[in-house]
């Protein structure tokens, strides 16, 4: 069965709380998704998963360090996460704060990696993005971004 898994850092809290949201309904949609912090996680961890999301809070308009060091440390398996699907969300201060710009620094890690990464013509276009606790209008963009990489993964899944 396909599994999927949100992988988040957060030091307030507002990533972690996209994250959670992004999880529930990836689990809601009918595929098997944890959720954890960076630091729980190793880079071969990211070879057990069919469904690969990461949020970050904008950092300096990029992904914060940890997020960064789980890419780096995943050279070592580069070529193993080609073909599952992928997709990212961030949390930033400000209005033009970086917040797209840290979505697409975590999705070319991905795209170089080979896996899948679907946008949204209706939502958040790049991923849910919310300026700092999310709002109602973030949750929901949460919730309908999980559904559609849990529908996706398990399209793929065949
Ligand atoms: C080191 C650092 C750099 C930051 N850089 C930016 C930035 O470039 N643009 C922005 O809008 N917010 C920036 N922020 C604010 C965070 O992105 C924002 O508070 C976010 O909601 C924190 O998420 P968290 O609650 O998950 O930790 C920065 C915060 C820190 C600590």
């Amino acid at each position: 069965m396909a599994k999927g898994i949100v992988i988040y850092y957060s030091r307030s809290g507002n990533t972690k709380e996209m994250a959670e949201i992004v999880a529930g309904a990836m689990n809601e949609a009918g595929l098997a998704t944890e959720c954890k912090s960076v630091e729980k996680v190793k880079a071969e961890d990211l070879l057990k998963y069919d469904a690969i999301v990461v949020g970050s809070p904008t950092y300096y308009g990029s992904m914060a360090g940890p997020i960064k060091q789980l890419f780096d440390d995943a050279v070592s398996y580069h070529g193993r996460l080609d073909g599952k699907t992928g997709m990212a969300f961030s949390s930033a201060a400000n209005i033009g704060g970086g917040n797209e710009t840290t979505i697409m620094g975590i999705i070319e890690g991905m795209l170089i990696s080979g896996m899948v990464v679907q946008g949204d013509p209706e939502g958040d276009h790049y991923g849910p993005v919310s300026i700092g606790k999310p709002d109602d209008r973030v949750k929901r963009q949460c919730v309908r971004r999980g559904r559609r990489i849990a529908e996706l993964t398990q399209k793929l899944a065949g």
